[in-house]
């Protein structure tokens, strides 16, 4: 049978990052953070000195995604995933990722991508999608929480703040907007711890077996 090809998709802080690296782990796959990609697009155009507004910068930074370090600290700050969501908007930065994440996709033995529109533009032929959401004031929450233990001072409003505009950009966008796809199953972790929400996204994608 085809190889199993899990597409991982959900707004920000909805643990759709833990929940795909669990599945990687669980069912032996290679997993790829494609929120990796356009943070690392941000943070080349960050350091090399380009203009977000301008999306010929933004494709050319694109292209220069490999001088990144993938554990390079400031990939994960608030500021780069907020440039990371303006240049993910261009259509021609997500022409220039889409390559490499339709390879991995398409790789012999599986594979589970998280993201944004990796059921929808991706990997529509993933024969497991999960749609992962929570509310934004639990979204908000976890991901103040996480910038807490991580010394970063911040207040919960400007968290909540940040989360729901971010949510707007990329829902609202023309260009692969963050879209659950018709074949996905909706998983909500509002209301689930880590662990019970990972086994509910084992129990939906071996439904999918
Ligand atoms: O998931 P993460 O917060 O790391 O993604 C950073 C930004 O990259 C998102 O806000 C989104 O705008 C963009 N992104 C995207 N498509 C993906 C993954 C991320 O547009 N597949």
């Amino acid at each position: 049978s085809a190889p199993l090809v899990i597409a991982v998709d959900g707004p920000a802080a909805s643990g759709k990052g833990t929940i795909a690296k669990a599945l990687a782990r669980h069912f032996d796959l290679p997993h790829m953070d494609t929120g990796l990609l356009y943070r690392s697009v941000a943070l080349s155009l960050w350091r090399f000195g380009g203009d977000a507004g301008n999306p010929f910068e933004a494709v050319r930074a694109a292209g220069e995604i490999d001088k990144i370090d993938p554990d390079d600290e400031e990939l994960r700050s608030e500021t780069v995933g907020e440039l990371a969501s303006r240049v993910s908007a261009y259509p021609a930065v997500r022409k220039a990722l889409f390559e490499r994440q339709r390879a991995f996709a398409a790789q012999d033995g599986g594979a589970v991508l998280d993201g944004r529109d990796i059921g929808t533009v991706i990997a529509p032929e993933a024969r497991a999608k999960l749609f992962v959401t929570a509310s934004p004031d639990v979204r908000a929450m976890r991901r103040f929480k996480e910038l807490g233990a991580r010394g970063v001072e911040v207040h919960y409003e400007e968290v909540l703040a940040d989360i729901v505009a971010r949510d707007a950009r990329d829902a609202d966008r023309a260009a692969a907007p963050l879209l659950k796809a018709e074949d996905a199953d909706l998983l909500d972790t509002s209301d689930l711890s880590i662990e019970r929400a990972v086994q509910r996204a084992i129990a939906l994608v071996e439904a999918r077996l």
